[in-house]
């Protein structure tokens, strides 16, 4: 056991690292108790800001563990991708904004498990694809549905059909990333965008979270109701008395968080 650490640095950043190197951090059932248990200590963690996600080994997630999954039944299949794909709403639906350092391999539910967070960074060498099609299957962890949202629905066809597995810097053209880096420097860069959301007003970076989760895909009218709604949280803040404060006396502002 002990296939997931949670730290805690900076006070307010978490990093959440799938350690099963062995079997490339593959998401046995075992594995995903861990990661559920770790999202509700985050959950529960009013501290926290901005949570780090990644892999310790090559591998940030390769996908299901397809060696447990040889030995299932088709029920035990349904109930095993049902498990996955509820693991990443639940990292997906956490307040506080995620970053996904993706170190190495992500294919197949490693890759919309990296879909799920707010914000993608991968080093040079990290491979990644949705390539379940090539085993028999479907993306069946929001896949089909996020990576379209994310990228557009013509490239999202091509890369599902196909199966294809793409170099970081293919991912990053496609939209897929955000920044690649040397892999040496994807802690460093990871943690100093972190640091960065860790400054600014926590309350804030929830509420314009949600603001852009609910609002996306949906008609503008609406969406503009849930931005005002958001933003509506934010005005009755010590921060955001604080911000106008800061402003006039020339210094960083110190967020509380209230
Ligand atoms: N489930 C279980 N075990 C996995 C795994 C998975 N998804 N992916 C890799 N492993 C295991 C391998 O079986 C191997 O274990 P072994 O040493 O006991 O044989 C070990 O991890 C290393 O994998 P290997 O293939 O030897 O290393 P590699 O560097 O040549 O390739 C990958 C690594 C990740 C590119 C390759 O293993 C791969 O393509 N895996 C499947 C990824 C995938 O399609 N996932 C989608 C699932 S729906």
């Amino acid at each position: 056991m002990n296939n997931v650490k949670l730290d805690i640095t900076d006070e307010h950043i978490g990093i959440l690292t799938i350690d099963r190197p062995d079997s490339y951090n593959a998401l046995s059932n075992s594995l995903l108790n861990e990661i559920n248990d770790s999202i509700e200590k985050i959950e529960g963690n009013d501290n926290l800001r901005v949570l780090i996600v990644t892999g310790s080994g090559k591998a940030f997630c390769a996908g299901a563990d397809l060696k447990e999954r040889k030995n299932m039944n088709e029920q035990q299949v349904l109930a095993a991708v049902t498990y996955i794909k509820e693991t990443i709403n639940k990292l997906e639906s956490l307040r506080i904004p995620t970053i996904a350092a993706i170190n190495g391999a992500a294919f197949g539910g490693g890759l919309e498990l990296a879909l799920a967070c707010d914000i993608r960074l991968a080093s040079h060498q990290a491979k990644m694809g949705l390539t379940e099609t090539s085993l028999g299957i479907i993306p069946g962890a929001g896949g089909t549905q996020r990576l379209s949202r994310l990228i557009g629905i013509g490239k999202s066809k091509y890369l599902i059909y196909t199966a294809k597995r793409l170099t970081s810097f293919e991912a990053l053209e496609y939209g897929i990333l955000e920044k690649v880096v040397d892999a040496e420097e994807l802690n460093d860069v990871t943690l100093e965008i972190a640091r960065t959301i860790a400054q600014n007003g926590p309350i804030a970076v929830q509420q314009a979270k949600k603001a852009i989760q609910q609002g996306f895909n949906i008609d503008l009218p609406k969406a503009l109701e849930i931005e005002m709604a958001c933003y509506k949280q934010t005005i009755p803040t010590e921060d955001r008395y604080e911000g106008i404060r800061a402003f006039q006396e020339k210094r960083k502002p110190i967020y509380k968080g209230k």
